[in-house]
């Protein structure tokens, strides 16, 4: 089976197709390395899976008119969409590029889809969506109550392949994921900035005096709700991967300072309006259409974040 994994040379997208090319699917990377965060990380991420006979590597813009060249000589079955702008805060200040790619590249997609028959497509969706919805853990019937650009452009292309799955009968899986961490990390993200600044002795800003909690979920977890949904055969589906473990921001800078034997340097901000107070999955739904389980607690991914952030560090 050829799938198509779009924004494969990210941080989730490079694991999920190193896991495919495990399994022994062919797999078609199409990641356009923009400089949202360096180019050269991205490239590194595929450093492995670009030996492998079954990768093939495109660099191109999922809204350029070339990918159909790309459906055709590559024969794809499948789709995982994963190519996005990622990112609360930077959407804020440019949503345009946010609405153009995470609307826009995903509807050019879904007509490419139709076109070429595809049977099924993933699509990563975000927890952003629900907001600040206090009523956790959140499950998929809440109504969405985005607070961002970004998190308005996930609903948005949730709504666009919900229509695609109705109207054109295309198989579609939206995968709402909560805060995704581990090797490989954007580093935009917390546990990125938290790892390396306390690390080198800087200062870590800390939003909302640390009260702000999270469902991490470490990657592995979300590569194997990814691979879970392949065997779906439902028509649409919206569904929550979470690790259902809600970490206060003042815990997780906690469990690093003792896995790193450093004291963080912390500069109190306010917290930003755009960003959901506390987020924690309901995965009820997960476990029974696709058997999903976490497996990995909060205090072990941080400790195998750590090892693979020091292994890096040695061979920059
Ligand atoms: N990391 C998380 O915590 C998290 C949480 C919820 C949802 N998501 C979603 O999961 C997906 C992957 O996120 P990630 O954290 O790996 O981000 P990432 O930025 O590391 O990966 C996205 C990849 O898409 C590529 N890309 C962006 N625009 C593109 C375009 N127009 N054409 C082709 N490629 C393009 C980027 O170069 C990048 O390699 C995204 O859709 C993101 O919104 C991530």
């Amino acid at each position: 089976m050829n799938i198509l994994v779009t924004g494969g040379a990210g941080f989730i997208g490079s694991h999920v197709c190193e896991s495919l090319l495990s399994l022994g699917y062919k797999v078609v990377c199409v990641d356009n390395f923009n400089n949202y965060y360096s180019p050269t990380m991205k490239k590194k991420n595929i450093s492995e899976a670009i030996k492998h006979k079954n990768f093939v590597l495109y660099e191109l813009d999922i809204r350029d008119k070339n990918l159909r060249e790309i459906f055709i000589k590559e024969k794809i079955d499948r789709v995982i969409h994963l190519a996005a702008m990622a990112g609360i805060r930077y959407s804020i200040t440019y949503p345009e590029i946010y609405f153009d790619v995470n609307v826009h590249g995903t509807l050019s997609l879904l007509k490419l889809c139709v076109e070429f028959n595809i049977k099924q497509i993933i699509f990563g969706s975000s927890s952003s969506v629900y907001g600040n919805n206090p009523n956790l853990p959140l499950k998929e019937k809440y109504r969405p109550t985005p607070l961002s650009p970004y998190a308005h452009t996930k609903i948005l292309a949730e709504e666009i392949c919900k229509f695609f799955s109705d109207y054109h009968n295309l198989n579609v899986i939206c995968l709402r994921f909560f805060t995704v961490y581990g090797p490989r990390g954007r580093p935009d993200m917390a546990v990125y900035q938290f790892v390396k600044s306390i690390d080198e002795n800087k200062q870590i800003t800390v939003y909302g005096k640390g009260e702000l909690s999270r469902d991490f979920t470490y990657v592995s977890d979300i590569v194997d709700g990814i691979l879970l949904s392949l065997k779906l055969p439902n028509r649409f589906e919206v569904i929550n991967l979470g690790s259902v473990n809600s970490v206060k921001i003042t815990q997780l800078v906690s469990i690093i300072e003792k896995n790193l034997n450093k004291k963080a340097l912390i500069i109190d901000a306010a917290k930003i309006t755009e960003e959901a107070e506390s987020t924690l999955a309901d995965i009820s739904k997960a476990e029974n259409l696709l058997g999903f389980k976490p497996k990995i607690s909060i205090q072990e991914g941080i400790l195998k974040y750590i090892e693979w952030y020091k292994n890096e560090n040695k061979y920059e």
